[in-house]
C-alpha cells in the first residue's frame, strides 16, 4: 500500500471516495487503525478528556501534543497522519502558530488541524510553511465556553457565517475542513459548495467523510457524544479480561 498523502485526499472528493477518519493518541491504537486501512489518523485534542481525563481539550498543550504525535506517527505506514493544533498554540501570534506546527511535523505530524476561521493570518502562513491544514468548523471544542456544547449553525447567521468561513478556508489553501455537530443539510450544502472535501463528525451522512473518536465507537469511553455509533463493547471485553486474570492469581478476591 502507499502512504496516503494530502493530494490523495482531496482526489477521493472528485472521485466519489468517502474518506474514512479516526483518531488515535498512542502507539497500539494507530497501528491498529493503520492495518485496518483507513485513510486519515488524528491525533486530536481530544486526547485531553479522553486519554488524560480532563474536563474538556482546553489544558492540552504543545507537549503533550507531540508526545502522543510521536507515539502514533510511530505505528502509521500507509495513513495520513494530522495532528491537532492545541488550545494557545496559535491564536495570540501567527508566528508562534508557524513554530508550533513545524514541532507537530518534526514530532511525525504530515498536517495539522485548526479550529474555527477566526486565525486566517496563522492558517496561511503555516500553509506557506508548507504544512497542509486541515480546517475544522461548527461545533470547535476549543471554544466550549463561548458556544456550550451544542449543534452550531441552526440559526439563518450562523449558518450563513459557517458557509462563508467554508470558502475563506478553501480559498486560504485547506485541504480538507472537519464539520462538527451542524445540521445535515448545511453540510451537504457546504460539501456541494466546496472543492475540498469535507470530513463529518454529527453532520449527517453527506460530508465527503466521516470521522469519530475511536474510543467512543469501541465502547472504551464513558461518555461518548449521541452521535457516536458503538461498533465494540472493548470495556465490557477488557473488564472480563480482567476479572478472570484476577481469579487465576487469587480466586478468593474476585469482585462480582
Ligand atoms: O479532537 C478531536 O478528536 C477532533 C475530532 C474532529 C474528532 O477534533
Amino acid at each position: 500500500m502507499v502512504k496516503k498523502d494530502t493530494a490523495e485526499i482531496i482526489e477521493f472528493k472528485k472521485l466519489g471516495h468517502k474518506i474514512s477518519a479516526l483518531t488515535a493518541y498512542d502507539y497500539p491504537i494507530a497501528k491498529l487503525l493503520d492495518e485496518s486501512g483507513i485513510d486519515i489518523i488524528l491525533i486530536g485534542d481530544s486526547l485531553g478528556n479522553v486519554m488524560l481525563g480532563y474536563r474538556n481539550t482546553l489544558p492540552v498543550t504543545m507537549t503533550e501534543m507531540i508526545i502522543h504525535t510521536q507515539a502514533v506517527s510511530r505505528a502509521v505506514g500507509n495513513s495520513l497522519v494530522v495532528a491537532d493544533m492545541p488550545f494557545g498554540s496559535y491564536q495570540a501570534d501567527p508566528k508562534q502558530a508557524v513554530s508550533n506546527a513545524i514541532s507537530l511535523v518534526k514530532a511525525g505530524a504530515e498536517a495539522v488541524k485548526i479550529e474555527g476561521a477566526e486565525y486566517m493570518d496563522a492558517i496561511k502562513r503555516i500553509i506557506k510553511a508548507g504544512i497542509p491544514v486541515m480546517g475544522h468548523l461548527g461545533f470547535t471544542p476549543q471554544s466550549v465556553n463561548k458556544l456550550g456544547y451544542k449543534i452550531q449553525g441552526k440559526l439563518k447567521t450562523q449558518r450563513s457565517k459557517i458557509k462563508a468561513d467554508a470558502k475563506k478556508l478553501e480559498k486560504a489553501g485547506c485541504f480538507a475542513i472537519v464539520l462538527e455537530m451542524i445540521p445535515p443539510d448545511l453540510a451537504r450544502s457546504i460539501t456541494r459548495s466546496v472543492k475540498i472535501p469535507t470530513i463529518g463528525i454529527g453532520a449527517g451522512p453527506d460530508c465527503d467523510g466521516q470521522i469519530m473518536v475511536t474510543y467512543d465507537i469501541l465502547g472504551l469511553y464513558p461518555n461518548p457524544p449521541k452521535f457516536a455509533k458503538k461498533y465494540a463493547d472493548l470495556s465490557r471485553s477488557i473488564k472480563k479480561a480482567i476479572k478472570k486474570y484476577i481469579k487465576d492469581i487469587s480466586p478468593r478476591s474476585s469482585a462480582g
